[in-house]
């Protein structure tokens, strides 16, 4: 049910300098979705009466990126003033005037933060009756982060930058997490007093803190179970140590769930990938965005497959796939690269060093070895040679090549499309089929073979295959050492 007295802002204005990226820091992708789609889903999670999100470097690309995690997320802008305090103002004028209930701030480049600490954090602040409740973390290594100043009764008194810090606060180990329940009356009155007098000269939400305690209102610090739940992303080695750290809980979730995965550390799923029971999957893979794996199908080892739908007892051996379909009991590498557009039926096959693109197999067609397959059609049953390419692409267009069903194509073909070749058709070895070939026929175009005798000891006296043809004559002209 709506919490109708909640508002939820999401800060991600920020430049994100220590990311030294073209792409804002909150787009970048952790197990499969950007940061800040981690923390808008958490944050719809809470069901708030309001939810919104601040934006203002690549003020265009990340409030696109916003709407497509969450489409009823409002977009406020922050304007030229920097700092999370002016971005936590910029969020406050886009609530109705009227509304007086709490808001959760909570930073865009924290993104491991679950649902379940942010309702103990908003039912703690309610329960003290707080004008602010901080979530802090007691951490080994607190550099970066501000720290919680406690009194000596063990109070919040306030939260000090690292870069503010003196020698004496660097030392405390107790950190902001940016994330914050506030009264939202409180809040407007506290922001109106903030200055930018500090070392980066921006406007900081933590400067609240110290404003509230010294106007006499309630505050409080509560630390949250695990340290890691609340690990900013600031630079590329946070972000690959969270991104571990999610894997793992991802990994762990699935083998709960029943899917067979024996070493957890080498295998990486993303969030949006989906695993029935009795999957198995095998070391060095990974799974990444819309993927489905039906029950019973073994992927793995080292496969890679995007957005890809693998059917029930499937087996997928070191392949790269992207936007294709398995079907049931299909057999695909080791060794395939299949590419988007790729459908394999049911009970098909694409063997080893096959690559396919755009194509759609019938059920049982097998295309089992050092193949190219792209913009083809092949019917069900039929066995395509070993090292067969179709030439799908003249320079200009690309041409579709259709095989019947029940064909049997010869080793080392070129179909150089458009072409079709009709059903129960087969082809000899080495064919170029430019022409159709009719259902049920043979197509042969490789010119008769003309064996010059005699022509390596002429051509190629002295030398090893002369003595080895040489010795070869001589046992067959004298069957006496034959
Ligand atoms: C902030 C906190 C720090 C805390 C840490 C936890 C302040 C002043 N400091 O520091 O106490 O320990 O988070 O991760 O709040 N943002 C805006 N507008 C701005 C600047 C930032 O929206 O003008 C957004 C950023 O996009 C980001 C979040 O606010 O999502 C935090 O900003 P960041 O620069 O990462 O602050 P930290 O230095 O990590
Ligand atoms: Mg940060």
């Amino acid at each position: 049910m709506t919490d109708s007295r909640l508002a939820v802002v999401v800060l991600a204005a920020g430049q994100g300098t220590r990311m030294k990226s073209q792409t804002p820091k909150v787009l970048h992708g952790l197990a499969g979705i950007p940061l800040i789609g981690h923390v808008l889903a958490t944050a719809r999670a809470l069901d708030p009466a309001h939810l919104v999100t601040v934006v203002r470097h690549e003020r265009d690309r990340v409030a696109a990126t916003v709407l497509e995690c969450d489409g009823a997320c409002t977009i406020v802008d922050q304007d030229e003033v920097p700092g999370t305090g002016r971005a936590a103002e910029a969020a406050l004028d886009a609530l109705p005037n009227d509304f007086e209930g709490d808001v959760l701030v909570v930073s865009g480049d924290v993104p491991l933060l679950d649902a379940d600490t942010l309702t103990r954090l908003i039912a703690e602040h309610r329960t003290q009756g707080a004008s602010a409740t901080v979530l802090s973390a007691v951490l080994d290594d607190a550099t970066g982060y501000g720290r919680v100043v406690r009194d000596a009764a063990g109070a919040l008194d306030r939260i000090v930058e690292q870069k503010d810090a003196t020698e004496a606060e660097r030392a405390l180990t107790e950190v902001n997490s940016g994330t914050y329940v506030f009264s939202v009356p409180a809040l407007r009155e506290s922001l109106a007093l903030v200055s930018t007098d500090n070392a980066q000269q921006e406007k900081y939400l933590t400067d609240v803190i110290g404003l509230m305690r010294s106007a006499g209102r309630p505050v409080a610090a509560l630390p949250v179970r695990e340290g890691w739940l609340v690990a900013g992303v600031n630079d590329r080695v946070q972000l690959s140590d969270a991104a571990l750290r999610l894997n793992a809980m991802i990994v762990r979730g699935w083998q709960l769930a029943g899917v067979t995965i024996s070493d957890p550390a080498s295998v990486w799923i993303d969030r949006t990938v989906t695993l029935d029971e009795d999957v198995e999957v095998l070391p060095g893979t990974q799974l990444k965005g819309a993927t489905s794996i039906a029950r019973g199908a073994v992927v793995g080892p080292d496969t890679t497959l995007t957005d890809c739908e693998v059917g029930r007892d499937a087996r997928v051996s070191r392949t790269d796939g992207t936007l294709a379909v398995i079907g049931e009991r299909a057999s695909v590498g080791p060794f395939a690269y299949l590419r988007p557009g790729t459908v394999i039926g049911d009970d098909g096959k694409v063997g080893t060093f096959v690559e396919t693109k755009n194509s759609t197999l019938g059920r049982g067609a097998k295309v089992p070895h050092l193949s190219y397959v792209g913009d083809t059609t092949v019917g069900e049953g039929t066995n395509i040679g070993a090292g067969t390419i179709t030439a799908n692409y003249d320079g200009v267009n690309k041409h579709r090549t259709e095989v019947g069903a029940h064909a049997r194509t010869g080793s080392h073909n070129v179909f150089v499309a458009p072409v079709r070749i009709g059903d129960g058709a087969y082809t000899g070895a080495g064919t170029v089929v430019r022409k159709d070939v009719p259902a049920g026929a043979l197509a042969v175009n490789v010119a008769p073979q003309r064996n010059v005798d005699r022509w390596v000891a002429v051509n190629r006296p002295g030398t090893a295959a002369a003595d080895a043809a040489a010795a070869a004559r001589e046992s067959v002209d004298d069957p006496d050492t034959a």
